[in-house]
């Protein structure tokens, strides 16, 4: 992993973006375009109650819960992030989900299944991450039935950014993963390199959403524990207004792309 995703010791103001959404704000579904994003990713797939899904960086699991409560089919969820599958983890038993929803430590670049497990894999917010994304692209395929589909979420710019843009990137939003990011024709030719030739892209136009997303994506209590976390800490609220206004003023780079391929 290129990008350290490490909580511990960090200042609110300053950490990684992952580190302050995920561990500071106390958010749970931390990819570009949030669940309109997802939404747009499982209608290329036909999931139903007999599909069998991995969610590849699942995070703390609020993709596979959706996806197995919605459904009834069956997810297996893989993060490299030991505390966060503890997590996932942990709801998943709140939620008394343990016999559709199975999670396991485990690293992208290096998938523990066999060839030709999943119906499908989903992948959001993860090939910035990775150091290697055309093997990390190929792990999915090869885990994944002939005729079954994977899918990608990944922040993919509107326009190539140029290095005084980055560095208010880097200083401003502290999204360090994005040194990774690609235009869609980027993430296109990364496909391309992994000798993948039937993409769909799917455009995103919006990565972040308004309050009622939030609360369609987080639930209701989450929603007012984040709403909490940011009332009672001046820095975490700052950090929020910061980062809010810069993207939405350059609404003009941020989008995100829905990368979807089948594999014969
Ligand atoms: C932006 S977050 C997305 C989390 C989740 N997919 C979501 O949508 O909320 C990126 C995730 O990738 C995980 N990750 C980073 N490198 C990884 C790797 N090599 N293998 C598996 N997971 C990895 C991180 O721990 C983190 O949970």
């Amino acid at each position: 992993m290129d990008n350290k995703i490490n909580s511990n010791e960090s200042s609110i103001a300053d950490c990684e973006i992952f580190d302050f959404m995920a561990n500071h704000l106390g958010l749970t579904v931390i990819h570009p375009g949030g669940l309109k994003a997802t939404q747009k990713l499982e209608d290329t797939m036909q999931i139903n109650s007999g599909t069998k899904i991995l969610d590849i960086a699942c995070g703390k699991g609020s993709t596979a819960f959706y996806l197995a409560e919605k459904y009834g089919c069956s997810v297996v969820g893989i993060d490299i992030s030991e505390k966060l599958i503890q997590e996932a983890n942990d709801t998943c038993r709140k939620k008394k989900l343990n016999n559709q929803v199975k999670f396991l430590v485990g690293n992208a670049m290096d998938l523990p299944f066999d060839d030709n497990q999943f119906d499908a894999a989903i992948s959001q917010g993860i090939l910035v991450f990775v150091d290697d994304k055309i093997k990390t692209i190929n792990e999915a395929s090869r885990v994944i039935k002939d005729g079954g589909k994977a899918g990608w979420i990944e922040l993919s710019w509107k326009k190539e950014p140029d290095k005084e843009f980055l560095d208010k990137v880097f200083n401003i939003l502290h999204a360090f993963c994005l040194k990774n990011a690609r235009t869609y024709e980027g993430w296109q030719n990364v496909f391309k390199r992994a000798n993948i030739h039937n993409l769909v892209t799917i455009k995103g136009e919006k990565i972040t959403g308004n309050f009622y997303d939030t609360l369609k994506e987080e639930g209701i209590l989450n929603t007012l524990k984040i709403m909490f976390n940011s009332i009672k800490n001046s820095e975490i609220r700052n950090r929020m207004k910061k980062m809010g206004k810069f993207i939405e003023e350059n609404q003009n780079y941020f989008g995100y792309g829905v990368y979807v391929i089948e594999k014969t």
